[in-house]
């Protein structure tokens, strides 16, 4: 077995580190600050073929593979976690139209996105009533001639405000659980489809997160994504990767916590030496590298499988509640290490803690990746 990423992959992973160094890390304490969405860095990302890494390049994608979008996301989540989240939700939506849109979609909505002529891209299922039991969810898609009426809202968007097109479950049966959902793919401005509350966040705080809201939004059959009643396998199957992707961000928040706690400690004096010296930070930062590491292992798994055509729900699970995890953890350590200046905002530490905390929430909770890993497992798996 072969450990090493591939060349291309090498290549890809050493350019897009020089532009989170470069261009994304330099103000990412700034936006953080301010809140202000990070416009210009993602113009310049779409530009290096972010917005569609593994879109094929017929539709105008890099054409790379899930290993190389690991890669890519714990590079840019290293440097500024809002700005990984963002790309990491353009390239959500941009998987699902790719894997059950029609060649017509897929030009249609793709092609400008990877141009970098759409902003971003949305993946709208959550509701304010329905986040871990996805398939409660109650936004209706009412059928209406050759096309669909839609209302209902929608909770915790990321990058809602400015997606050019959001992909949107809603229900086309009242009572059909699961298999009463169909995903639509909405283009931005399209009536009856606004922007409603921004939500003012603990971390991510450069990420644009906001309520969408359907009324009376119609929408003909062209917009339809996949067949009525897969909805849920569009969404279920699109976090499958997109659970993968955010265990690479964590990994990438828990390294940059890492790298900062190791600087502080190796400057740090204390009791006649360094406090690097000392065991118990020692013991920290052992931890924490071991435990990275083996995050790193299981992110690289869901991606190498997934690019072999396997279904990775267990893997992508088993991933993201690992990864997630042991970059909170490392975090936290690493705050430990810095002390009483670690609690204020003088080092990125503290912008670090706070941006981990939601990555064992968002995509599937913790909890939820507990059961899906539990099923598998029973189920023999
Ligand atoms: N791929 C394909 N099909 C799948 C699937 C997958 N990964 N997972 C489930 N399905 C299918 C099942 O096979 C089943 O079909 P059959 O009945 O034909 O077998 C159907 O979907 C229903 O599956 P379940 O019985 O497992 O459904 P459930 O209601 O018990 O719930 C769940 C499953 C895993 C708890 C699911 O609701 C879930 O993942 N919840 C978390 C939701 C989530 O992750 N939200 C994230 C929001 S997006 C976000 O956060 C983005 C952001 O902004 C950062």
């Amino acid at each position: 077995m072969d450990l090493t990423l591939p060349e291309e992959v090498q290549l890809l992973r050493d350019s897009v580190r020089a532009f989170a160094r470069d261009v994304v890390a330099p103000s990412a304490a700034e936006r953080d600050r301010t809140g202000a969405f990070p416009t210009e860095i993602l113009r310049q990302a779409a530009a290096l073929g972010l917005y569609g890494i593994k879109v094929p390049e017929e539709y105008g994608g890099t054409g790379a593979s899930m290993l190389a979008y690991v890669t890519v996301m714990e590079e840019i989540a290293a440097a500024c976690a809002s700005t990984a989240v963002s790309l990491a939700v353009i390239n959500l939506g941009a998987d699902c139209v790719m894997r059950f849109g029609t060649d017509a979609q897929k030009k249609r909505f793709l092609t400008p996105l990877c141009r970098g002529d759409l902003q971003a891209a949305a993946f709208c299922l959550s509701e304010p009533h329905s986040g871990s039991d996805a398939a409660a969810l109650q936004a209706t898609a009412r059928r209406d001639g050759n096309g669909y009426v839609l209302n209902g809202t929608k909770q915790w968007i990321t990058n809602g405000a400015h997606a050019g097109f959001s992909v949107v479950f809603a229900r086309t049966t009242p009572d059909g659980g699961a298999k009463g959902i169909t995903a639509f793919v909405i283009p931005q401005g399209t009536p009856g489809f606004r922007v409603g509350k921004e939500e003012h966040k603990m971390g991510l705080r450069s990420s644009n997160t906001v309520q969408m809201i359907m009324e009376d939004c119609r929408v003909d059959d062209s917009l339809r994504l996949g067949a009525e009643g897969q909805g849920f396998e569009v969404a279920m199957a699109g976090l499958d990767g997109g659970r993968v992707g955010i265990a690479a961000q964590a990994l990438g928040m828990g390294r940059a916590a890492l790298q900062e706690g190791v600087r502080y400690a190796k400057e740090r004096k204390a009791f006649g030496k360094t406090i690097a010296d000392l065991g118990a930070v020692q013991d920290f930062i052992a931890d924490t590298a071991m435990q990275l590491d083996a995050a790193r292992l299981l992110v690289w798994r869901g991606a190498t499988m997934l690019d072999r055509g396997l279904r990775i729900t267990r893997e992508a699970a088993m991933a993201k509640v690992f990864s997630t995890e042991a970059a909170g953890r490392a975090a936290d350590r690493m705050l430990q290490v810095h002390g009483g200046y670690g609690y204020v905002n003088d080092f990125p530490i503290e912008r670090i803690y706070r941006d981990v905390r939601v990555t064992r929430i968002y995509e599937g909770a913790s909890e939820i990746q507990r059961v899906v890993i539990g099923r598998a497992v029973t189920a023999g798996g």
